[in-house]
């Protein structure tokens, strides 16, 4: 297998110039921890300067549209994200499933319009609470997975982001059983749909993820990585979580 770990921060709706030495000491941890992959997801205000300064460490976009241009006042495209010096694009966190409504459908769309930019993908998916409560969360969220699968999903440019809502941003996380037991069914379900490549697809945990609890996480056989807010936004925070990667 030798799944190499990807440890990227989505800084979400945070981040201003100011912040441009947090992304350049992040780029530090980075070129000293060559083992782990590392990224930021940056504000797309960010991408351009963030690039000069990114060190031993990928920049990447929170979302993209699924055209490559056209009549979307507002929108980015995966093509525009790449050339101001995004590599990467995360697409269908739960943030933007919940608050501009974005489907399933449209999930996979952004995912090829990222690749035909030539973008590698993280693919967010993720239960509600209700759902965990009901206790069919794997069920619920490997379905999830392959309704967002993009045609010709594979490894060398797709990973895929497990985050359960009810813990983003909120300090708690599910029990480390719960963790191999989702990851262990996601894996499963990519074989279903893509065979053996789903052995080199990474799949990252996220939420809540921490300098306090990432060690432990990353332990997990099919946790390859983690996708880190607000961990990621300064160097001192997302140091340990990198270190734990390594
Ligand atoms: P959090 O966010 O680490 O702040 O919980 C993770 C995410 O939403 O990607």
């Amino acid at each position: 297998m030798g799944r190499r770990k990807l440890v990227v921060g989505n800084w979400k709706m945070n981040g201003l110039r100011a912040q441009l030495g947090e992304v350049e000491a992040i780029g530090g941890l980075a070129r000293d921890h060559a083992a782990v992959e590392v990224g930021l997801c940056l504000p797309a205000t960010l991408i351009a300067a963030a690039d000069g300064v990114k060190g031993g460490a990928f920049i990447g976009a929170q979302d993209c549209h699924m055209k490559a241009n056209g009549a979307h006042t507002g929108c980015l495209s995966a093509v525009m994200l790449a050339e101001a010096g995004a590599s990467w694009t995360i697409v269908g966190h739960s943030e933007r499933r919940q608050d501009q409504g974005e489907t399933d459908a449209d999930i996979a769309a952004k995912a090829l319009a990222a690749k035909a930019a030539g973008l590698k993908v993280i693919l967010c998916v993720g239960e509600s609470l209700d759902v965990r409560d009901a206790g069919n969360a794997e069920a619920v969220v490997s379905a999830q997975l392959l309704a967002s699968l993009p045609e010709g999903a594979a490894s060398d440019w797709l990973a895929i982001a497990y985050e359960p809502i009810w813990a983003i941003g909120t300090g708690r996380i599910p029990t480390m059983e719960a963790v191999a037991t989702m990851h262990a069914a996601l894996r499963a379900a990519l074989a279903s749909r893509i065979g053996a490549d789903a052995d080199a697809m990474r799949i990252l945990y996220g939420g809540s993820m921490n300098g306090d609890n990432a060690a432990e996480l990353l332990a997990i056989a099919d946790v390859d990585g983690g996708l880190i807010g607000g961990a990621s936004l300064t160097a001192e925070k997302f140091a340990p979580v990198i270190a734990a990667a390594a």
